[in-house]
């Protein structure tokens, strides 16, 4: 086991309050693919204005149902991987543990995670693009060529999600702000922290005295401010991370000492 992972298990061992920031790559292994991956990413080839903003829904709306109702498709046909299972076991073991992720998919949630906070929403709810009501869609609504019409207003429905341009949720965004400021640690996993306000987190911990780990396959902005960055595929270095707090776990015999 290297440094770095051991100075991270402690880390993680001895603190009351963790805050976990993930992003794309922390599916990447369950076969979801990432935005940014030059070849294989969601924007590959792509302008992320024409997908995921309210104007290339307008313009083409067509082509954001489809890309949204196959990304839709493809999440019903994968699993959580072995990151998603070691982040919901952390939860368990950590006093005041809560993930802030910028994914819509809900692999954390599958894989056990409790206290999450979807910063960018959820790919499988949906609402007026309008008037903004709730929609429930129906089971052929997911293959057709177009969004259905709200019932409400005539307009059309449209993913329950953060689009270029809009704002975050504001309770959300607020909630996670205020963990960052009070976290001891903050792991943060899997995201290229280009997308602001959520690549602020690490930021807004840092400042208030937190210990960054960052887990990446690449060096990212947040590596580079991070206290410790372990590189490598999140699917085994988390579970590498929660294997080795196990150094630091309170023996039995530590509490027989004090009887
Ligand atoms: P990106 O696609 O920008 O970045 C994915 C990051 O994960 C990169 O830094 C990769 O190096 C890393 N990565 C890939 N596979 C990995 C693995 N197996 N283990 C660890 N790291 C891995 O995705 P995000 O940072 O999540 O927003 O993107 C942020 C936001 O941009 C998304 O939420 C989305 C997008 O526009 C909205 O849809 C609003």
């Amino acid at each position: 086991m290297d440094h770095g992972t051991r100075r991270a298990a402690k880390m993680l061992s001895d603190a009351r309050t963790v805050l976990c920031l993930t992003g794309a790559g922390v599916s990447a292994e369950s076969g979801v693919p990432t935005f940014r991956d030059a070849q294989t990413g969601l924007y590959a080839n792509r302008d992320p204005m024409d997908l995921a903003s309210p104007g290339g829904f307008r313009r083409d709306r067509a082509l954001v149902w489809g890309w949204y109702m196959e990304r839709l498709a493809r999440l019903g046909e994968v699993e959580p991987n072995p990151g998603h299972h070691a982040l919901a076991e952390l939860e368990t073991s950590v006093p005041r543990f809560t993930l802030v992720t910028q994914n819509v998919d809900d692999l954390h949630e599958r894989a056990g995670s409790i206290d999450v906070i979807h910063l960018h929403g959820s790919i499988a709810r949906f609402r007026c693009f309008d008037c903004g009501h709730p929609y429930e869609l129906r089971p052929e609504e997911r293959t057709a060529p177009e969004p259905p019409y709200c019932p409400d207003c005539g307009d059309f429905i449209r993913p329950d999600v953060v689009w270029f341009g809009e704002e975050l949720p504001g309770e959300h965004l607020a909630r996670a702000r205020q963990l960052a400021m009070e976290a001891q640690v903050l792991l943060v996993a899997g995201t290229s922290g280009t997308v602001f306000p959520a690549a602020e987190i690490p930021y807004w911990a840092k400042t208030n005295g937190a210990t960054v780990i960052d887990v990446n396959l690449e060096v990212t902005p947040i590596s580079r401010i991070a206290d410790i960055f372990l590189r490598g595929p999140s699917g085994e270095v988390l579970p590498d991370l929660l294997a080795a707090m196990e150094l630091f776990a309170p023996h039995e015999s530590d509490y027989d000492d004090e009887h």
